[in-house]
């Protein structure tokens, strides 16, 4: 179905609209994980988990950007609340890895979606995020392997700590 764009379906328009809420949904993941982490000491943790919130709302405003430039007012979403308490950072990174893997099915769908009705504009934003998605992985993949290799003892959390403060820089 056509909305007032020539070129934005109404499913295409609630998919941007859904890009944009669940893009700052990640962002609030991300802050809630950061100061989780700066108030348990882990102060490398909480910059890269800054920065990682910082980055989603860029990709946020990507969605908004497309559907201001076809003349359709962006919804400005209520969000829920992230959650707030993490059993450990490893587990914390768990839980960041199983929400890109959740992100990364949003944007295949997006892109699907896109391509079905020849709406090439949209598709090749679709693309963009699922390559951003591929990056997004590869970080917390790595971060999980570490974890996975060196165990969860306090000085392996450490190290783990140092290495995602450099990460942030
Ligand atoms: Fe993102
Ligand atoms: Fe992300």
């Amino acid at each position: 179905m056509k909305t007032k764009s020539e070129f934005l379906s109404t499913e295409i328009v609630q998919l941007l609209n859904y890009r944009v809420e669940q893009e700052e949904f990640s962002s609030r993941t991300y802050l809630s994980m950061s100061l989780w982490s700066i108030d348990k000491g882990y102060l490398g943790a909480g910059k890269l988990f800054k920065k990682y919130s910082e980055e989603e709302l860029e990709h946020a405003g990507k969605a908004r950007a497309m559907l201001l430039a076809n003349g359709v007012q962006p919804i400005t979403s209520a969000l829920k609340q992230p959650e707030q308490e993490f059993e450990n950072l490893p587990k914390a990174i768990q839980i960041a890895f199983a929400h890109e893997t959740e992100i990364t099915k949003q944007c295949y769908a997006l892109t699907k979606a896109a391509y079905k009705e020849e709406n090439y504009m949209v598709a090749e934003l679709g693309l963009w995020y699922c390559k951003e998605q591929a990056e997004e992985l590869d970080k917390f993949q790595n971060l999980l392997d570490r974890c996975n290799a060196f165990g969860e003892k306090s000085d392996m959390l450490r190290e783990l700590d140092e290495e995602m403060e450099k990460l942030s820089e």
